[in-house]
């Protein structure tokens, strides 16, 4: 969850962390902090609150050297102040650190050291890691030497980062298990280090992960990886085609704003190069499947956490219509705790836009370990999620940096279309007829999520009328259920009202009891086969006061009467629909976040990728 940026080479490494730091502060922002190595000793700058705090403090009072490692922290062990704000100095102050996990025996290791007579500055886990170095180092070792004994004490999963300032030639890296990813990234005489790629961009695209167990000891003029037993390890370098500027907000107020405009670009780059408009065959190489595998799955179960799941319970409405293969929909850190039925005939398919999210990652191990074929819809390139992955679909949505997923929804619903065609083709179970008439539903996929954002300003104008609720219900059916959940997650994530989604026909079993003048209702209704039950949902809601905002198609002249508001969208396919339905519901959460005055890119408490259980 936390962002680690790390420098060495011949330029002032202060400035290089603090942008680095500034692209990853999407990671955790309850504080930070740098580490630059200044006249042979460590000066370190740490604040609580967001990074301006620590941009401040450093203009104040500037470090600069050749040197240096920074870290953006989203607390889980320690209050979120200064004190605890990483990195973390030992006794001596020869050892900074900084630390992406937690520390799972870190009761214990801590109470033995205090027995030591070792003497904690910090309520933080990671301060335990710094200390261990330190006694190894005492020992006359080198710093990676020390690392690897001292990682060999913990229990848990990390992504360390560290140096000494006796031994200013190196950063020493190391990563285990499967949060705390750390990519290495390659210069001309200089190199760097992340926890994600976004902070390295702007100077190389020529980068190593590093797997799980693996530790490199990082010099100006490149890597030596071992592993954590000490075996050398060999790799090769690999050229990431992610822009730079993708990771920036250009023109816009903020990412989430950014991320919600690209989805044209990422819906076109999802469809190009992967389907064959004439003979309606779908192109996914990555996902090395076979028409023999294909034939003997008797099952799906996807497994992912938030936003993804909600794209997950889309996908099963298109693969089980589509292709007739039974899928299951698992909350990742449900299926990974529940004993689940897996055998060597079922998918597992993750999906993610991380590829770090530790639930989905425990839940992929889950089923690999009972025999399962795995599969992941992606979008971080080099992802543990993709790297453990039998089959691949990359997400083609570019980085996302807003903690509100946005475009790493619609991707996915794409993805899996694709998915469903390419399974019914192999399992013959689609006609080639039908088959060209979807893959051709998707030309004008760009055209309508074009349209739809040419209409903000109309989906404004609700944002206006509901910014000062409190509560607020989403309703949704059929393949659009899970529109009205992902509704209600991005209105509660970033403008903190309490929002529900509810299968509209469950309405009736409970929450209608809540209806009432004070409870906005959003209905998404458009022309799909769901219609005419959400209809009556409609005129259920209106008749208990409640007011009612209805999604519907362009030209539907029956939901005009019905509703106080109506957000409007053109017509689209039915299985293609919650691609065009859930981007109004984007929108309006946003604009009511930025009428609330709240910080759309950082909502408190939340993080982007959720690397811990
Ligand atoms: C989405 O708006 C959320 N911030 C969150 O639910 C997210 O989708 C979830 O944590 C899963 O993340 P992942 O896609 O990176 O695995």
């Amino acid at each position: 969850m936390c962002g680690i940026v790390g420098y060495i080479g011949p330029r002032d490494a202060t400035p290089i962390i603090l942008n680095g730091l500034k692209r990853l502060e999407y990671r955790g922002y309850d504080s930070a902090g740098i580490a630059v190595l200044q006249n042979g000793g460590f000066e370190v700058r740490r604040d609580a609150g967001k990074l301006h705090n620590l941009l401040n403090m450093v203009e104040d009072s500037p470090l600069s050297g050749k040197l240096g490692i920074g870290h953006t922290r989203w607390a889980t062990h320690g209050e979120p102040n200064a004190r605890n704000a990483h990195p973390h100095m030992g006794a001596t102050g020869d050892v900074v650190l900084v630390h992406n996990g937690i520390v799972e025996n870190y009761i214990k290791l801590r109470e033995e050291m205090i027995a030591e007579g070792i003497e904690f500055k910090s309520d933080t886990d990671s301060e335990i890691i710094v200390h261990l170095v330190e006694s190894y180092l005492s020992t006359g070792v080198k710093l990676e030497e020390a690392a690897r004994s001292a990682l060999s004490h913990l229990k848990g999963h990390h992504g360390v980062v560290m140096a000494s300032s006796k031994e200013p030639d190196k950063i020493v890296a190391a990563r285990i298990g499967n949060a705390g990813g750390v990519v290495i990234g390659f210069g001309e005489n200089e190199m760097f280090i992340a926890s994600d790629m976004p902070a390295i961009l702007e100077h190389t695209r020529e980068v190593v992960f590093l797997e799980s167990q693996q530790i490199a000891t990082i010099t100006k003029d490149g890597a030596e990886i071992n592993t954590l037993e000490g075996e050398k390890v060999e790799f090769s370098v690999d050229s990431v085609s992610w822009d730079p500027i993708s990771a920036e907000k250009g023109e816009y107020r903020h990412f989430m704003q950014k991320e919600i405009h690209e989805q044209i670009r990422s819906l076109t780059d999802t469809i190009s190069g992967r389907v064959d408009f004439e003979t309606g065959k779908i192109i996914l190489p990555q996902l090395n499947l076979t028409e023999e595998f294909a034939n003997k799955i008797e099952r799906i179960v996807i497994v992912a956490c938030g936003t993804a799941a909600y794209a997950a319970m889309v996908g099963k409405v298109l693969i089980e219509k589509i292709a007739r293969i039974p899928v299951e929909v698992d909350i990742a850190s449900e299926f990974r705790y529940r004993d689940p039925i897996i055998n060597e005939n079922t998918v597992v398919m993750a999906i993610s836009q991380s590829g770090e999210t530790a639930d989905t990652l425990a839940a992929m191990a889950e089923g690999k370990s009972r025999g399962a074929t795995l599969w992941s819809i992606v979008n971080v390139i080099g992802s543990q999620a993709m790297r453990i992955s039998d089959g691949v679909i990359p997400m083609q949505s570019g980085p996302e940096i807003g903690v509100a997923s946005t475009k790493a929804y619609t991707a996915p619903l794409i993805d899996q279309y694709l998915l469903a065609i390419l399974l019914a083709d192999l399992r013959g179970v689609l006609s080639e007829e039908e088959r060209i008439e979807m893959v051709n539903e998707l030309r004008s996929v760009p055209d309508l999520a074009d349209q739809i954002l040419g209409r903000e300003e109309q989906y404004k104008k609700v944002a206006l009328a509901l910014k000062d609720t409190e509560n607020c219900i989403y309703l949704g059916r059929g393949i659009n259920m899970p529109t009205a959940y992902e509704g209600a997650l991005k209105l509660k994530e970033i403008s903190y009202i309490h929002a529900e989604g509810y299968p509209g026909g469950e309405m009736k079993h409970g929450p209608i009891a809540l209806f009432d003048e004070d409870m906005p209702v959003i209905v998404i209704a458009p022309k799909d086969p769901w219609y005419e039950k959400m209809l009556s949902q409609i005129e259920q809601t209106k008749a208990r006061n409640a007011p009612v905002i209805v999604l519907a198609t362009d030209g539907d002249e029956q939901i005009p009467p019905l509703a106080n508001q109506v957000m409007w969208i053109p017509e689209t396919s039915w299985m293609l629909s919650p691609v065009f339905t859930v981007i109004p519901l984007q929108i309006l959460a946003y604009h009511i976040a930025v009428l609330r005055g709240l910080d759309v890119d950082q909502p408190r408490n939340l993080a982007k990728s959720v690397t811990v259980e």
